[in-house]
Order: structure tokens, then C-alpha cells, then sequence
């Protein structure tokens, strides 16, 4: 039988997930797996990058786990980690750190973005892509299944990791990002020219996994649309991304084409009673779940435990090959991995 492909995607336990992650990221995963070998990792570390708390990072850790089951991210199936549970991440991040260039790490919108305005930048902001190369070269993935707003550190990994194996020998497999056609990008409702995100300041505009029924049609109705009065679907408008973002996502949760869901609607206000309808169909059964997870922390605790053991096995075995092949002598008291 042929090797099946493998697939690694990786989410912030920080903050509470949004519909943003859910569309953009988790509901890929969760059709991926079916096919493809997956591991997907909570990436603790990676909440280092910038201010936290750390009795809310434990917490958020937990959570994060009890939502990807509850989203329908099968332990048996799915490998699903805590990064710094596998020394090998942050082991592999400083080959990586020394293979990309500051000029490449400078180029970084998320780092432009996320350092703006901030007078103490963490110096691990400025590295996390070497962190984030170092995650998905670990397990030698084929695909990485993300959001738009990661195609650059992507492209970024594919960088270093052919640099890596021109340099050094074939050590790692070269990944490639899997965006999804629709909602790649879900926007704020409030603000539709901005992305949907977990850290925003207000989260009117957002659309949390564990909100209420109540709170979802609440915020959808007031969704900033336009004056244009009419339901088209337009790409590559600004002034209509208001209605653009609410097609995209009644479109994916139905498994249409906006232009079709489009072409059903007169009025804003069916739109968004529809929208927040399929909204609330796929949602109430996914947090329903959650709080089931997490009213039992050991079974959660249990399937972690779990995941380390299976990645550790083929992080140990990269790291391993990656050391050598950088020049590191062998110890018999060095152990690579865990
Ligand atoms: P993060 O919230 O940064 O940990 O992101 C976890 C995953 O969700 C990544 O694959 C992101 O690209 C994806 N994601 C986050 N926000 C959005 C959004 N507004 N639209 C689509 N995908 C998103
Ligand atoms: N940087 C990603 C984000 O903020 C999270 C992430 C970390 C990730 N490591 C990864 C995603 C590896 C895919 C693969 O969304």
C-alpha cells in the first residue's frame, strides 16, 4: 500500500476560537483526516510571541483540545499535540532560525503587523516562522491545511527547507499549503475590511465557536452590510464585503456557490436570518460536545498523552537525521527528541 500522504496544520491556544478558525482551518481538518495521516498541533509555544498569561495559556491549552474533539477531530484517527510537549519543535527551530535569513524574517506581514505600534517586540515574534518551519518540516508533511492569512509563512517554510536539503542532504519533505476555495478568509462582521480574529479588541464582529444561539443571530443581524440594497456577490470590492463575507459563509456551510445563494435573497435581513440559521445548526451541536469534553479533563489529558507518544516517534527520528546532517556529533548522552 501507498504511504498516505501526511498533513499537519497547527492553531494558537490563546483566546477563544473563532468562526474564522473553524471555516478557514478546522473544518478542513477534520475532512482531511478521513484521507490523509494528520497531526495537529496546540501551538503553546507560539503563544509566547506576545503578552500572556500563563495560568490562561494551561487553561487555554486544555480548551483548545476539547474543542478540536468537540469540532469532530478523532483521537483515534488524527494525532493531536501540544507543541512543547515534543522537545523536537523547539530543537528543530533553531536549525531553522539558523537557515532563514532577518531579511526573510523581516518580510513577515504577521510580524509587521503584530510588532506595530508595540514597544517591547518579543524577540520570538520576530522568529516564530522558524518556529512554524520547524513544526510542519518535524513530521515531514506533504500538506498544510490553513487560513490565507499563513500562505506566506508557508512559502517561507518551502524557503528554508529547500535551502536546508540543498545544503545539507534530502532530510526534509518539501510541504505545500492547502487554502480552502471559499472563506479562506472570514472577515469581521463589524468591520468587513478586516479579518475575523481571535485577538481582536471589541469580538462584535466576531463570531466565537462557544457562543450562545442568542449571541450568534444577535451579532449577524447586525453585520455591517452596504447601501447598495441589493444581495450580489461581487469579488474584489471593498465596498461590498460586508455582504460578500455573509455569502461566503452560508455558501460553505451549505455547500454551494455564493453566486447561487446570491441569487435566493432580496433583502440583507433574509440573508442574515439565513446565515445565522446554518450558522447556529453547525455551531450548537459542536459546543454542546465541548462542554461534555470538558467536564471529563482526564480523558482529555489521556488522548494528549497519546499524541505526544505517536508524534515523538517521528519527530525523533527527523531531528535526528537533521543533526547529523547538520554537523553535530553524535553523544550517547545527547537524546534527541524525547
Ligand atoms: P490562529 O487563530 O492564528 O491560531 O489560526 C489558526 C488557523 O485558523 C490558521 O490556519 C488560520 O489561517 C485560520 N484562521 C484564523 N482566522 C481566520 C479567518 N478569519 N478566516 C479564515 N481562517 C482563519
Ligand atoms: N502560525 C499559525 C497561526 O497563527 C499556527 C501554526 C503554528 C501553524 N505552527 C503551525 C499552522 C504549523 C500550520 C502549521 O495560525
Amino acid at each position: 500500500m501507498a504511504k498516505r500522504e501526511r498533513v499537519l496544520s497547527g492553531v494558537q491556544p490563546t483566546g477563544q476560537a473563532t468562526l474564522g478558525n473553524f471555516l478557514g482551518a478546522f473544518r478542513q481538518w477534520r475532512i482531511q483526516q478521513e484521507e490523509y495521516d494528520s497531526t495537529f498541533l496546540i501551538v503553546d509555544q507560539h503563544a509566547l510571541t506576545v503578552e500572556h498569561d500563563p495560568a490562561a495559556l494551561r487553561e487555554g491549552t486544555l480548551q483548545m483540545a476539547a474543542l478540536l474533539f468537540a469540532v469532530g477531530i478523532d483521537p483515534t484517527r488524527s494525532t493531536v499535540v501540544v507543541q512543547s510537549h515534543v522537545a523536537g519543535h523547539a530543537q528543530l527551530a533553531w536549525l531553522m532560525e539558523c537557515t532563514a535569513t532577518y531579511g526573510e524574517l523581516s518580510r513577515m506581514i504577521q510580524f509587521k503587523d503584530k510588532s506595530r505600534g508595540s514597544a517591547m517586540v518579543r524577540a520570538g515574534l520576530f522568529t516564530y516562522p522558524a518556529l512554524m518551519a520547524a513544526d510542519i518540516l518535524l513530521y515531514q508533511t506533504d500538506l498544510v491545511p490553513v487560513g490565507e492569512d499563513q500562505s506566506q509563512h508557508i512559502e517561507l517554510t518551502r524557503t528554508v527547507a529547500t535551502r536546508f536539503n540543498h545544503a545539507y542532504g534530502d532530510i526534509f519533505t518539501i510541504p505545500r499549503a492547502v487554502i480552502p476555495p471559499l472563506a479562506a478568509r472570514v472577515m469581521d462582521l463589524s468591520h468587513p475590511e478586516a479579518k475575523m480574529s481571535k485577538s481582536s479588541a471589541d469580538g462584535q464582529g466576531n463570531i466565537y465557536l462557544l457562543d450562545s444561539d442568542d449571541q450568534i443571530r444577535r451579532k449577524i443581524a447586525k453585520a455591517k452590510t452596504d447601501l447598495f440594497n441589493e444581495v450580489l456577490y461581487v469579488e474584489d470590492d471593498p465596498s461590498r464585503a460586508g455582504v460578500r463575507n455573509l455569502l461566503e459563509i452560508l455558501a460553505v456551510l451549505t455547500d454551494r456557490e455564493p453566486k447561487d445563494v446570491a441569487s435566493n435573497f432580496e433583502r440583507y435581513g433574509d440573508l442574515k436570518e439565513a446565515t445565522a440559521t446554518a450558522v447556529i445548526e453547525q455551531l450548537s451541536p459542536i459546543r454542546d460536545r465541548y462542554w461534555d469534553y470538558m467536564s471529563d479533563r482526564s480523558q482529555l489529558v489521556s488522548w494528549l498523552s497519546i499524541g505526544r507518544e505517536r508524534a515523538s516517534e517521528v519527530a525523533s527520528q527527523t531531528l535526528s537525521r537533521a543533526y547529523e546532517a547538520i554537523g553535530f556529533l553524535p553523544g550517547k548522552e545527547v537524546t534527541h527528541g524525547d
